[in-house]
């Protein structure tokens, strides 16, 4: 179910030279998983931006996102006060409603804000919650501490070995000698697919495809599955491991 609303920004601050992240205050009574995303009117756009929530309370949502088209350059020169026009409640999410007792959370660049939720509603859950964070380069790292702040046993890696372990999230997650039952992941499709070859545990993954409508009208994005075509708008971005076909 989603629903449309208006939203006041509330902070809109940079948290690297391209990622940003902005806090809104609005009904979130929509939004029922972590993993959903919004979808953002912006002015002179036909189509509305989707971005992952990473985090949400009874009347605020938290947003990350990285500035790389005229879109979210728009959302990034917003100012606290203005108003945006949001769909709220989009998206299957992530399911916590598994036998998993040692989760491990996989994200790659601007993957990893959905996966702030989910490690609050984990760790809320009493599971102890193992994070991997994979970035280019140390200067794009974000929300490091946040997870660690939460609670969270946190492994960075980046591809050129300026912080944390050098190679990609499958390096750090074999290298580093993690105990997990189970995962879920979200970041760039080569990521995932990596990451679906090299970890026989059980898990989710979510899908950034692009997307039209967003809320299941126009199958823009459908997919194949194991069982059957899926749309990424609607009954993902959130894919069980064992229904995903490369
Ligand atoms: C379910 C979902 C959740 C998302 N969550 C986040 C998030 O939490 N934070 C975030 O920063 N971004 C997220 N994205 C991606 C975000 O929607 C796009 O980056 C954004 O729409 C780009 O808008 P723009 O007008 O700035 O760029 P455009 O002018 O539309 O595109 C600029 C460049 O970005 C590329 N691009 C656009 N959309 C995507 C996409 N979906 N995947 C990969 N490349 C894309 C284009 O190919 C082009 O090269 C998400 C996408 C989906 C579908
Ligand atoms: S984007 Fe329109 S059906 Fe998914």
């Amino acid at each position: 179910m989603y629903k449309k609303g208006i939203y006041r920004i509330e902070r809109n601050e940079r948290l690297t030279e391209t990622v940003w992240r902005m806090t809104l205050a609005g009904d979130t009574q929509w939004i029922t998983a972590p993993g959903q995303f919004v979808n953002i009117a912006l002015t002179g756009k036909y189509l509305r931006r989707p971005i992952s929530v990473c985090d949400w309370d009874e009347g605020r949502i938290t947003l990350i996102y990285k500035v790389v088209g005229e879109g979210t350059e728009q959302m990034s020169r917003l100012t606290p006060g203005a108003e945006l026009d949001l769909l709220t409640g989009l998206g299957n999410g992530f399911s916590t409603k598994n036998d998993a007792r040692r989760p491990l959370l996989v994200g790659g660049g601007v993957g990893v804000p959905p996966l702030y939720g989910l490690a609050r509603q984990l760790l809320a859950a009493g599971k102890p919650v193992e994070v991997v964070l994979g970035f280019n380069t140390a200067a794009e790292i974000f929300y490091e501490e946040e997870f660690r702040a939460l609670g969270c046993n946190v492994t960075v890696a980046t591809a050129d070995g300026s912080r944390g372990i050098e190679g990609f999230v499958t390096t750090a997650i074999a290298g580093a000698g993690l105990d997990f039952d189970y995962f879920y992941a979200c970041g760039p499709l080569p990521m995932l697919h990596a990451l679906y070859n090299a970890v026989e545990q059980d898990g989710q993954m979510s899908f950034e495809e692009r997307m039209g409508c967003g809320f299941g009208a126009c199958m823009g994005c459908t997919c194949k599955t194991k069982y059957g075509n899926k749309r990424i708008c609607r009954e993902g971005p959130v894919l069980q491991k064992g229904e995903i076909i490369w």
